[in-house]
């Protein structure tokens, strides 16, 4: 996918307030990332766009979230600005610090601040794993308000036109992962992804690697397969994402079987009893 970067007007109007504003970066995607649409995600994104609604997708890894939305910000034509949420991310990141550049002090708007002045998409990737401080900046933007306090500026700004707030998560997939509260899921749209039939699947797997329909359809089949075997207590099963990793290994020249091992069978699972018996499944398929 290519993204690239283009620089966004330097803010004026905080410039009263004594304070240099660098100007913000963001990404424009410049050629259409390759989605295949499995429901009809893509008329409620645009729906969720034009009612100024946040949306939240829910889905197990490897199910195309991140493609989607990268989709949709170049389908949109608008910048996409990603924060990859886990613990240490403060609500200071999102939204912006004091800097010392030289003998100045410097306001830095963080990438929140600067998709809501933009009007960017604003991809939180992993919300749930998000500190509490995060979702507390977030609620105003998620209601009717649209506006983002600033507490160390003490301003409030109103969101542009075309802000969106997107969202992902995986809900509930291992035990002691984060959850969104009721309150903060509330506050989204929500669509659930899924892992795609298997006709879809294998176009995915051919458009993303090359290979050839044959070897697609093994792969899927080895996928759905696996995906059954709840007994094996796999803590997440074979995503999409790993099927088109195999794909890629085998378009390159890997051996079959070598390929499904390191990316879909070694991935899974550290056991070696239950190394051995996906290896032994997929060796029978392919
Ligand atoms: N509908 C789809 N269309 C095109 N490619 C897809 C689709 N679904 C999955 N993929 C493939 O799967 C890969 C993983 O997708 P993506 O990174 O979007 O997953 P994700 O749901 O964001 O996962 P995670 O929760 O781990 O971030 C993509 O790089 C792409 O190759
Ligand atoms: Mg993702």
């Amino acid at each position: 996918m290519l993204f690239i970067k283009i620089n966004l007007r330097p803010n004026r109007s905080l410039q009263r307030f004594g304070l240099l504003i660098p100007s913000k970066t963001a990404f424009m995607i410049a050629i259409a990332p390759y989605y295949l649409e499995t429901q009809k995600e893509s008329e409620v994104f645009q729906h969720a766009f034009k009612n100024k609604l946040p949306l939240l997708i829910k889905g197990p890894t490897g199910t195309g979230k991140s493609r989607f939305v990268a989709y949709m910000a170049h389908e949109l034509d608008k910048a996409l600005i990603t924060i990859s949420c886990h613990e240490e991310t403060s609500s200071t990141d999102l939204i912006g610090r004091f800097i010392i550049k030289g003998a100045e002090t410097v306001w830095q708007d963080g990438p929140l601040t600067t998709a809501v002045k933009e009007g960017a998409l604003l991809y939180l990737d992993e919300v749930a794993e998000a500190r509490p401080d995060i979702i507390v900046a977030i609620h105003s933007l998620t209601d009717h308000r649209r506006e983002l306090f600033i507490d160390k500026l003490g301003l409030t700004i109103k969101a542009h036109e075309d802000f969106m707030l997107v969202a992902s998560f995986n809900p509930g997939y291992q035990k002691g992962f984060k959850e969104l509260k009721p309150s903060t899921r509330q506050r989204f749209l929500a669509i659930s992804f899924e892992y795609p039939d298997a006709k879809k699947e294998i176009e995915i797997l051919m458009n993303e690697s090359g290979i050839n329909k044959d070897d697609a359809k093994k792969l899927v089949a080895i996928g759905q397969k696996i995906r059954n075997l709840t007994e094996l207590g796999l803590a997440e099963t074979v995503s999409t994402r790993l099927l088109v990793d195999a794909a890629k290994l085998i378009e390159s020249g890997l051996p079959k079987r070598l390929s499904v091992n390191v990316a879909v069978v070694q991935p899974l699972s550290d056991d070696a009893d239950t190394i051995q018996a996906l290896n032994d499944l997929a060796g029978l398929m392919i």
